[in-house]
């Protein structure tokens, strides 16, 4: 069985989507091919990899209500290319957005439905995830934990002599007992469409957030946007994306000039 996951986002690293798509990945046995559909020039390669497909996961997230724009061109181009080559497999998605709803993903769902019936595919359902974001925030600080654990161990070891650094441990599975707990409805909607994607059946349109109370979500999100908001909006995707200087043009035969 091969099984091709499609990391949808843009994003050129520590994107939600690529987090949710290894985590999926954790639960389908078989063949594994993963793909990263960010610009047009990824088009063809994907295209190609879907030949001998039985199923195909993507994994997007949700764009003003809906599909991002390069991943609609894509469809578009796909359904053309599985027309053409009389492929057959199953299709499955799982959507997360910003918002704490995944049940705002529903449309986007709809649109996979009604691709898969215009391009002669089999939907099979997705999940659709509330507070992406701040999951994908949540576990970037669990593997920080992680290497803060590691750190403190070999400390303890060359301090006294003994790598079990009983504090750092306690306080790391702490951490991993609230990642857990976070991502519960998460585990268990992709357990399930796991099952399904490997039995080939349909697994229907599932819904989860992130589990914290509505309330403190919003606490958290406002706390972490004015953050943002300092950095111009690029506290992570202005840290790491390479820049372009640009010429500042001066308009013509304003005051300036
Ligand atoms: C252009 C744009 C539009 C977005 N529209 C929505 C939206 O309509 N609803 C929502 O809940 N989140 C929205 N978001 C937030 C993303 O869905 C969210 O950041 C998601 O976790 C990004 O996933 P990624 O890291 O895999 O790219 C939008 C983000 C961007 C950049």
């Amino acid at each position: 069985m091969k099984t091709v996951f499609i990391n949808c986002s843009p994003k050129k690293r520590f994107c939600a989507s690529a987090y949710f798509l290894s985590l999926q990945r954790l639960f389908v046995g078989g063949e594994k091919i993963t793909e990263r559909l960010r610009t047009p020039a990824d088009d063809e390669r994907i295209l190609q990899k879907l030949q001998d497909a039985d199923a195909v996961v993507f994994c997007l997230p949700l764009y003003v209500d809906g599909v991002p724009s390069h991943v609609l061109r894509f469809m578009e181009k796909m359904e053309a290319h599985c027309l053409a080559g009389g492929l057959r497999f199953h299709v499955y998605c799982i959507a997360n957005n910003g918002f704490i709803e995944g049940k705002q993903n529903e449309p986007l769902m709809r649109v996979f439905e009604c691709f898969c019936a215009r391009a002669g595919l089999t939907w099979g359902g997705g999940v659709g995830v509330g507070g992406g974001v701040m999951l994908n925030v949540y576990r970037i600080v669990y593997a920080a934990q992680l290497g803060l654990l590691l750190l403190r161990t070999v400390l303890n070891a060359v301090e006294t002599g003994s790598f079990l650094a009983q504090g750092a441990l306690l306080s790391f599975a702490e951490s991993t007992a609230i990642i857990l707990f976070l991502n519960l409805g998460v585990l268990v909607y992709l357990i399930r469409m796991g099952c399904h994607i490997r039995k080939g059946t349909f697994s229907g349109k599932k819904y989860t957030r992130i589990m914290v109370p509505s309330f403190l979500f919003i606490l958290f999100a406002d706390i972490f946007f004015v953050i943002i908001s300092l950095f111009e909006g690029g506290l992570f995707r202005g840290w790491l994306s390479r820049k372009k200087y640009q010429e500042p043009s001066t308009p013509h035969g304003s005051a300036l000039a």
